[in-house]
């Protein structure tokens, strides 16, 4: 199954959740850039006030084109309880050219399941799995190993 991974990333854990699955599934890898910049002392302020409007933004063009693939792994860090704003853009732009969806969130605490809503609802797509890890996780290491321990739960 051909796979793209996108995700967008401030301070680099969902990067590193990506280029794990990335590199697990031989997918390609697309790296969503926000014209907005989050970065500096004020960059969380100002990434705070625009997922609390649940704004749309400008992501500069990606690389790969989604229609080229089986599925698309969309990752994201949750901002506010939902996904950041490059995401949703890539979903408000791209979610109608994607055979098969599946998003991976990152948070300090947040639950993947209202990521889902938001972006299923607001953008009129489906998302086949949803998979949410929190830094803690993330920081224990050997994230496939986790998911494995994760789907063995869920049955
Ligand atoms: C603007 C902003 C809003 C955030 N909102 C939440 C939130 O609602 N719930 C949560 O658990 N974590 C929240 N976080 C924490 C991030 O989801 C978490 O640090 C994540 O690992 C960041 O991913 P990154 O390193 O790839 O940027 C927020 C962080 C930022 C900067």
């Amino acid at each position: 199954m051909k796979t793209l991974v996108v995700y967008f990333s401030r301070s680099g854990h969902a990067r590193e959740l990506a280029n794990v699955l990335s590199g697990a599934m031989r997918a390609d890898c697309e790296e969503l850039i926000d014209v907005r910049n989050y970065k500096g002392f004020f960059g969380p302020v100002r990434g705070a006030v625009n997922a609390l409007r649940k704004s749309i933004t400008h992501i500069c063009p990606p690389r790969f084109h989604p229609r080229d693939y089986d599925r698309v792994i969309l990752v994201t860090p949750i901002w506010g309880g939902i996904a950041t704003p490059a995401v949703r853009s890539y979903v408000d732009q791209y979610g109608d050219m994607c055979k098969k969806i599946m998003l991976f969130s990152v948070s300090k605490k947040s639950h993947v399941d209202k990521v889902k809503e938001d972006l299923e609802k607001t953008f009129s797509v489906v998302i086949e799995n949803a998979v949410g890890f929190t830094e803690a996780q993330l920081s224990k290491g050997d994230v496939l190993t986790q998911m494995r321990e994760m789907s063995a739960k869920n049955g």
